[in-house]
């Protein structure tokens, strides 16, 4: 549908989404074809090497208290290092003056409002769930790659760190809940760059409709709920966004049929900003709604947020310094952040042959577990294979602090310490 375009405008924006990855050097997406599951366990023992400590150690969610060491154990089955530990508990969606938490309550906003305060809402779910309730629930096929080692955050073999919050859709039917809007941390191992981070945020909605609904209408009842969402979603945006031109392009996930996302344009640019669609009917059978039909979504927060606040950089949201944070406060949406100065990004080259059990998302965890914050980027800028069949890549590392100006020494020392733990645990052959 085209609509006036907004005045709002975004800054420096990949295509590649949080709902969706589908750019080739990422691996995770719902919506890939099923390849084979990379399942290298031979990671992250990681974890072990102790370069930053947790802040906390004992965590409490709704009365359960979680540990270190429950969630970072010296087990191959478990991938979790301590800078992922550190994020837990910290939820900045329920931070009002924080930019995530101001989006979250403008569309609470929208839904009290259109909807008469029907949709019950949770922030504060544990983001410790089971694989069962992260996968199986949601229809997710055994073979789906998001299932991988590689790609998920794993406490034992049948424990996750949720990797988006469709994990709560089917306990919350359960329990009884038809209207609901569920925002959570959710955790993917992932690349680096300025819109990736492995900790972000999304906000679930899900919407059953009776027969009664339905009926009148003539409609089928899949039809029915499809309008129903888009309606819904484009009312959120123009919510959020003001008069913004949006089109609808039509995706697959496991837990939904048809399934759809939508797309802003944006600094000329078209910019996916959620994920949604009819819930498939098994999850309803499966959770006592057999005679019902429903419509579910997730959006993205950091992804949007970027775009309304004008936040260049992901990383900035987990910012402490009061140059950012002070920017913000409570029900202000869209305030434009000014950047304070932009300290120069160091680059560093690294050309290594490759192992067989190599990924890319392993050596993002390596350079984060050195480096933490302090890098930007890693992209790979050359890779080939010889006559030998020996595969080399050559990475470029950035850099970068949000907050003050790096040393030489600094970065080296880190340089220093990414490439000898990258051979250690990648096994790969430095050049
Ligand atoms: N869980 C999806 C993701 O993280 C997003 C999503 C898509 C959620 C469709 C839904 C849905 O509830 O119906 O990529």
């Amino acid at each position: 549908m085209a609509m006036a375009l907004s005045s709002v405008q975004a800054t420096l924006f990949s295509g590649a989404s949080m709902l969706r990855r589908s750019d080739t050097l990422r691996t995770f997406t719902f919506c890939l074809p099923f390849s084979s599951m990379t399942s290298s366990v031979t990671t992250d023992n990681l974890s072990r090497k102790k370069w930053r400590r947790p802040v906390v150690s004992v965590l409490e969610f709704g009365g359960v208290k979680i540990s270190r060491e429950d969630v970072v154990r010296d087990d191959p089955t478990n991938n979790v290092p301590d800078t992922i530990f550190s994020k837990l508990g910290l939820q900045l969606h329920r931070r009002d003056q924080h930019p995530l938490g101001i989006l979250k309550n403008a569309i609470y906003d929208y839904f009290d409002s259109n909807y008469a305060n029907k949709f019950n809402k949770f922030d504060d779910l544990c983001p410790i769930v089971s694989v069962k309730e992260n996968f199986d629930d949601v229809l997710v096929p055994e073979d789906h790659v998001s299932r991988s080692y590689n790609d998920t955050y794993y406490i034992d073999p049948q424990t996750v760190l949720r990797c988006h919050t469709s994990a709560h859709q089917a306990e919350l039917l359960r329990r009884g809940y038809t209207h609901f809007l569920v925002t959570g941390d959710v955790y993917r191992r992932d690349s680096i760059d300025s819109t990736h981070y492995p900790v972000f945020h999304q906000m679930e909605g899900f919407r059953v409709f009776v027969p009664d609904e339905w009926e009148p209408s003539g409609m089928d009842a899949t039809s029915y709920a499809a309008a129903d969402l888009k309606k819904c979603l484009e009312g959120l945006a123009r919510h959020l966004f003001g008069a913004v031109e949006m089109r609808w392009v039509d995706t697959y996930f496991p837990f939904t049929n048809p399934s759809f996302e939508l797309e802003i344009y944006f600094n000329e640019k078209w910019l996916e900003v959620l994920g949604c669609g009819v819930t498939e009917q098994e999850i309803l059978k499966r959770n006592g709604q057999p005679n019902n039909v429903a419509w579910a979504f997730g959006l993205g927060l950091e992804r949007l947020a970027m775009v309304l606040f004008d936040i260049p950089d992901i990383r900035l949201f987990w910012s402490s310094d009061e140059r950012f944070t002070s920017q913000f406060s409570k029900g202000q949406l869209g305030v434009k952040f000014k950047p304070f100065s932009k300290y120069p990004p160091c680059y560093k080259d690294m050309s290594f042959w490759i192992s067989e059990s190599f990924t890319e998302n392993n050596l993002c965890e390596v350079v984060r577990s050195v480096a933490g914050d302090l890098v930007e980027e890693v992209k790979l800028i050359d890779n080939f294979t010889n006559k030998k069949g020996m595969t080399s890549h050559c990475y470029r590392i950035a850099y970068r602090s949000m907050e003050r100006s790096l040393t030489d020494e600094e970065i080296n020392d880190l340089q220093w310490k990414v490439r000898e733990l990258a051979e250690n645990k990648l096994k790969v052959t430095l050049r």
